[in-house]
């Protein structure tokens, strides 16, 4: 594997690529991860990971300097998996002056979920996404439904910018117990990470009573949160959204059996985690 990190070199060695298949990340890469880049595999040759924590996607009080580096180990699990190029740049390397330049996904979609309770989170991504793409030109592109809204915003950008990057979404990967595999895990205490697969757990009991026709979605989101918050949680929220375009069904939606998906963010202990469950 061959790691890189500069810009130009990177444009060297991709140079007539013309199916490469990229998976963008930030590192401290776990099982999750690497299904992604067996994903990309499947839809192009070479693979091509990169590894950067972005400050753009991070807020004032948020963990970008905790934020877990494992570069070494990343770099044993990439080769492991095949990968042809790592793209490691540096901060100076990918922003050399500041980047007044974002790509600002729309309000009803960029403003609700994650993005109100992360204010700017989506455009710091859909900005170093762009950027990532600018640099390796990719065809496919991978990225995992646990990040259910940032795949959705990825995706209407690259629609709407006619780039010539297809998005392949792939399946979240869990732990035998449920708990949806995240970098932010290795934040949890033993005890915490005991706890953690309840925030699962409550998105499949939502799933389940919408399933068996139970139509009062305010009713069940309210009381998915109260049982966590019970249990010793801080949900931000738990909804259940139209697959769509992430807003709230409408009561004849219900009834037409619009495809929905419950997403869900809660705080357990000092780490946030989030997860969501097609319905
Ligand atoms: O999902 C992530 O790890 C990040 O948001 C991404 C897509 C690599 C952009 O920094």
């Amino acid at each position: 594997m061959k790691i890189i990190s500069s810009i130009d070199e990177l444009r060297d060695q991709l140079r007539g690529q013309l199916r490469t298949a990229f998976v963008p990340t930030m590192g401290n890469l776990h099982e999750g991860h690497l299904s992604l880049m067996r994903l990309a595999r499947k839809h192009g040759d070479p693979v091509v990971a990169s590894i950067f924590v972005n400050r753009l996607q991070f807020g004032p009080n948020e963990d970008f300097d905790k934020y877990p580096r494992t570069f070494q180990a990343d770099v044993e699990k990439l080769e492991r998996e095949g990968v042809y190029v790592l793209f490691a740049p540096t901060e100076k390397e990918l922003y050399p002056e500041p980047q007044e330049y974002r790509v600002r996904p729309p309000d009803d979609l960029g403003n609700i979920l994650e993005g109100e309770f992360r204010p700017g989170f989506f455009t710091g991504v859909t900005t170093i996404v762009l950027k990532l793409f600018s640099c390796v030109q990719p065809r496919v592109a991978v990225f995992g439904k646990k990040d259910y809204q940032q795949l959705m915003i990825v995706r209407n950008m690259a629609r709407q910018f006619a780039l010539p990057t297809e998005i392949i979404a792939a399946e979240t990967w869990r732990a035998d117990d449920g708990l949806a595999l995240s970098s932010r895990n290795v934040y949890l205490r033993p005890d915490e990470r005991a706890e953690a697969p309840a925030l699962y757990q409550a998105l499949q009991q939502v799933a389940d009573e919408v399933r068996s026709g139970h139509l009062d979605i305010f009713q069940l989101e309210r009381e998915a949160m109260a049982r966590l918050t019970k249990r010793g949680w801080k949900p931000d929220y738990i909804s259940i959204r139209k697959r769509i375009d992430l807003q709230p069904p409408a009561a004849g939606d219900l009834a037409k059996n619009e495809p929905l998906v419950v997403v869900a963010a809660a705080r357990l202990g000092a780490t946030r985690l989030i997860d969501n469950l097609e319905i």
